[in-house]
């Protein structure tokens, strides 16, 4: 199968964690790409342009990662999402990290948000997952978080 992890980060913890997944994923058998929305955003001005909107036509799996702000999902990758056309046939998983210790402070309603846009775009939303960079057990959070979706790419072949 061909995987696309697709990633916004900005200070880099998200690429972070996005980064473990993609060398996971290339000890399997599928074809696994990793790569970055980019834009610029003004905020004194509330503007934001996507300069880099990587294309998910190719894959049969797609990872959408990005992070909280202001208790939302990142407008960024809120905007690339909302730009997809369609993920029909696409499976999805979605996680964001955030730098509060709990899930209910931004992460849940943020991985909530890219699932109600990858409905909306017909995807086939498989699983979704918070990382708090605050929590004392964050490694083990994102290994399981890994193993997670790792073994379900390989159930769902
Ligand atoms: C403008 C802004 C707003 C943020 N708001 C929240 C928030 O509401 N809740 C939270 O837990 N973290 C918040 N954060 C922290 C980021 O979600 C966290 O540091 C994340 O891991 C950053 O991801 P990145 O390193 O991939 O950019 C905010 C960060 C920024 C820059």
């Amino acid at each position: 199968m061909k995987i696309g992890i697709i990633v916004y980060s900005q200070t880099g913890n998200t690429f972070s964690v996005a980064s473990k997944l993609y060398e996971e994923l290339k000890k399997t058998s599928n074809k696994v790409s990793l790569m970055r929305v980019e834009a610029t955003r003004d905020l004194k001005q509330n503007v934001l342009e996507l300069t880099k909107e990587p294309k998910i036509n190719q894959y049969d799996v797609i990872i959408f990662a990005s992070f909280v702000e202001a208790f939302t999902l990142c407008p960024v990758m809120k905007n690339y999402l909302e730009n997809i056309e369609t993920m029909k046939g696409k499976k999805v998983f979605s996680f964001v990290t955030q730098f509060l210790p709990y899930k209910w402070l931004g992460g849940t309603h943020a991985v909530n948000q890219m699932k109600n846009i990858c409905e909306q775009k017909d995807a086939t939303i498989i699983e979704s997952g918070v990382i708090n960079w605050k929590n004392k057990r964050r490694e083990d959070r994102i290994n399981d978080l890994i193993d997670m979706i790792v073994s379900k790419i390989e159930g769902t072949k």
